[in-house]
């Protein structure tokens, strides 16, 4: 049996910087607060929760002597405007990719156009891209909210959530170009993600049995089963090693192996040398059976 790691997976430069970020204010100021956990990975908010790194929901929980730091996914505008209000110090992580969705909302915005994000509207990248528009701007998860949108007059700006897939992306800017004419395009959806995706799809395409390392809440890793489990591959997502069941690898001969954006790489580690205790178990239990026989 082979087993093989997709050629971009795990954690991107944004989640990284983001990372390291929280953990060296923590560690020089003692204390460190995110507005909602730092990445949708369970094991990497309690990795820095040992360098005094804590998740709040809203501002108003922050205390005096802690720092804010801003995540990788982003805040709407009204979030630094109260930060800089209260008087709060704060140190932006927010991704450079998801800098760049903000400016293009903002200035769109400024220039009465009508900004559409196609994305999920209860992610919270999504949110603050909509917080740039003052939240005047459209979501689209699927070609579907596009029947639901108001008449728009005057020039429309699209722009995606940075994990979205191209295949959505294509899909609804398709059905776009056919309803309006004043309409630019932006596809703001980040090389990362593309190359995991990409890289994935290519090793499904590969493998009897794709294994995608991430949490649930991921944003970019549930993308990633979908573009797996759509290439015909039996897809498996899971958190940790301890979710791996050996059952999945029996009669397979090749096993892909992926994660999210939000993986963190030991995370990774753990399920790959696991996927090989368990494939070694087999092949010693199989000899054991073959010397009974004969
Ligand atoms: Fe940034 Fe792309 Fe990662 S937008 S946080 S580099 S998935």
């Amino acid at each position: 049996m082979t087993i093989t790691l997709a050629r971009h997976a795990g954690f991107c430069k944004g989640v990284q910087r983001a990372i390291d970020t929280a953990k060296k204010v923590g560690e020089n100021h003692g204390k460190a607060v995110t507005l909602g956990p730092i990445v949708h990975n369970q094991h990497v908010v309690d990795y820095l929760y040992q360098y005094g790194v804590q998740t709040i929901d809203s501002i108003q929980e922050v205390k005096p002597d802690e720092a804010v730091v801003l995540r990788s996914h982003g805040v709407g505008k009204l979030v630094y405007d109260n930060l800089q209000e209260n008087n709060i110090s704060y140190i932006d992580a927010t991704c450079p990719f998801v800098k760049a969705v903000h400016k293009l909302a903002s200035k769109a915005y400024k220039e009465n156009k009508t900004v559409l994000i196609v994305g999920d509207p209860k992610h919270p990248e999504v949110e603050g891209i909509l917080g740039w528009t003052e939240d005047k701007g459209y979501v689209i998860k699927s070609i579907d909210d596009i029947e639901n949108l108001p008449a728009i007059n005057g020039d429309i700006v699209v722009v995606a959530q940075t994990t979205q897939t191209g295949e959505n992306w294509n899909q609804i800017t398709d059905c776009l170009k056919n309803k309006y004419t004043n309409i630019e395009f932006f596809n703001t959806i980040c090389k990362a993600t593309s190359e995991r995706q990409e890289a994935a799809i290519d090793l499904a395409k590969q493998v009897d049995v794709m294994i995608v390392v991430g949490s649930f809440k991921s944003s970019n890793t549930n993308k990633l089963t979908q573009v797996c489990n759509l290439q015909g591959t039996k897809t498996y997502q899971i958190e940790s090693k301890s979710d791996l069941n050996k059952d999945w690898l029996i009669g397979n001969h090749s096993i892909g192996i992926t994660a999210g954006a939000s993986t963190p790489d030991w995370i990774l580690k753990e399920v790959i040398e696991m996927v090989e205790e368990m494939q070694n178990e087999m092949i010693d239990v199989k000899a054991m059976n073959q010397g009974d026989i004969v």
